[in-house]
């Protein structure tokens, strides 16, 4: 049987994550955030008061560790071991640090590994930075999500709203900007749209509008 891989590249908080799950589930594809992964092994060297940039001890406790993917009540859940992670790689600490750790050859290498293995037995829908350049360079389906920072940031402010937390909006944008800015310029798979992706600027788009046109996008290939 043919597999089907959908790669989805973009800046942070463009709206991958979102739209990647919805599309998923019609679609029963499998969905991989491999943003979850890089902020879980920043959390791991966290929880083992670990430098950020410590690469060789990071990487000794990655495989000591394992990062996996679980439904739980319809939901996806990171794990890491048997331990529910999905809400302790979201705070501020983490979203600071992150891009440190995923800037690291070693971990970038440990991760695709398990990226492309977790991808080799379904159709997939994976989302990140590099997945159309590096991960799955040869994806049926490439799109780059992009999106004003004004908007992107505006979008995270009414998430962390719906959420209880309160940052403010020009904090939030800030950070956006200098996320992006680490991760396009690290040496290795920067953030990059792939020269064969398809740019999608959601900045005046609903997140219907999104699902529906990459949805049309997939089934045109399939
Ligand atoms: O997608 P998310 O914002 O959760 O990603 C968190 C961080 O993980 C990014 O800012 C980036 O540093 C890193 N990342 C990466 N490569 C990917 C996905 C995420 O370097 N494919």
């Amino acid at each position: 049987m043919y597999l089907m891989q959908v790669a989805i590249d973009g800046p942070a908080s463009a709206g991958k994550s979102t739209v990647a799950k919805i599309v998923a589930k019609n679609l029963s594809f499998i969905y991989i955030d491999t943003g979850a992964m890089y902020r879980t092994c920043t959390l791991i060297a966290r929880d083992n008061q670990v430098d950020y940039g410590d690469e060789a001890e990071i990487l000794k406790l990655i495989d000591q560790s394992t990062i996996s993917f679980k439904n739980k009540a319809g939901e996806q859940k990171v794990y890491l071991n048997d331990k529910d992670v999905s809400l302790a790689i979201r705070t501020p600490e983490i979203t600071e640090n992150v891009s440190q750790v995923s800037a690291l050859a070693g971990v970038r290498q440990k991760m695709v590994e398990l990226q492309r293995e977790m991808a080799g037995k379904n159709n997939v829908i994976m989302d990140g930075r590099d997945i159309g350049t590096t991960v799955l360079p040869n994806a049926d389906v490439k799109i780059f999500l992009i999106a004003s920072v004004e908007s992107r940031a505006k979008r995270r402010f009414l998430d962390f709203q719906e959420k209880g937390i309160h940052q403010d909006l020009k904090d939030i944008e800030h950070d956006i900007e200098v996320r992006d800015y680490k991760d396009s310029h690290r040496e290795i798979s920067p953030l990059k749209k792939a020269a064969d992706a398809i740019e999608l600027d959601t900045t005046n788009m609903s997140i219907d509008e999104v699902v529906a046109k990459i949805t049309n996008l997939i089934e045109k290939n399939q």
